[in-house]
Parts: C-alpha cells; structure tokens; sequence
C-alpha cells in the first residue's frame, strides 16, 4: 500500500471496516514484529482519537512496553497487576468504563477514564497484550472488541 493512511470518518464500525484492510495490507508483506506494530499502533492512532495505544510483550513473568503511541507509559506490568496484567492471568479481555472503579489499575496518564486490553493468544499462551486507553469515561464496547481482535488476529507473532 501506499504510505498514506486514507481516514474515514462516520461511526466507530464503519471506521474500523475501513481501516482493517489498510493494516493487512501495511504488514502482510513484513515479517518483523516490531516494524508491525509500530505501524498498527500508528495507523489506529491516527484513525482514532485515543489517548494511548500500545503493546505489551510478555517477557517472563512481566508485561514489557513495546510500539505505543500517546504519553509515557509505565514500562513493566506484572502478571495479575493493573487492567494488562488481569488481562493477561484471565487470558481475556477486559474493558473498563471507569478506571477510577477498577480495583489495582495502574494510572500511566491522569487522563486516562477508560481502558480496554486484549490479550494477543498463540497455542494457548499469552504473548503480548494491547492496551487502549481514552480521556473519556465509557469510551469501549463490544464493537471495538471485535475489531480489535480482528486485528491482533493478522499479526505473525
Ligand atoms: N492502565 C494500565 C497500565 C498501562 S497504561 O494505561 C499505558 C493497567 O492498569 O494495566
């Protein structure tokens, strides 16, 4: 594909139904891990107004921060702390409507209301996790779940 992202605006599915398509075609092609998702956290960024996006890399027993867009972030998670690391003990994901009311959340951004994280599973491991966090309250809901997994679904880990 070319370099340019083409944006469409209209509600959150149509959104995605655009987007989806230009990830596969940014990172079908690439076999590095990294370069993909720098590129997808990238391309969601700038579709998307969210106040961070990223990855986390299982490393032994903690989360490590990988390609993100948005403020700083906390650089390790341990398993079962925070939204990320519940996500990934739980092997599912979790969406918060109010970080303020989820019990161990990690705060990386005062800003941050609302956070969902999916787990990214390979034979039944937990390699990575994608965190998505937004400055207002309730922001995730099931279509983003879906399309979210869609996406981490095309990633060669
Ligand atoms: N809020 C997350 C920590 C990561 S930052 O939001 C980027 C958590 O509770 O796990």
């Amino acid at each position: 594909m070319s370099e340019e992202l083409v944006i469409k605006k209209g509600n959150k599915e149509e959104q995605y139904l655009e987007l989806i398509p230009q990830i596969a075609a940014l990172i079908e092609n690439e076999p590095d891990l990294i370069a993909n998702l720098a590129n997808i956290t990238a391309a969601l960024k700038q579709q998307f107004d969210w106040l961070w996006i990223g990855f986390y890399l299982v490393k032994e027993d903690e989360l490590v921060v990988a390609p993100f867009q948005g403020p700083i972030a906390c650089t390790r998670i341990k398993k079962g702390r925070g939204v990320c690391g519940k996500a990934w003990e739980q092997m599912k994901t979790i969406i918060v409507q109010d970080v303020n009311a989820f019990p161990g959340h990690i705060t990386c951004s005062s800003l941050s209301k609302s956070e969902i994280v999916l787990p990214v599973i390979r034979e039944n491991k937990v390699l990575a996790v994608l965190d998505i966090d937004h400055s207002q309250y309730a922001a995730f809901d099931k279509t983003d779940e879906l399309f979210l997994s869609e996406i981490i679904s095309l990633i060669l880990f």
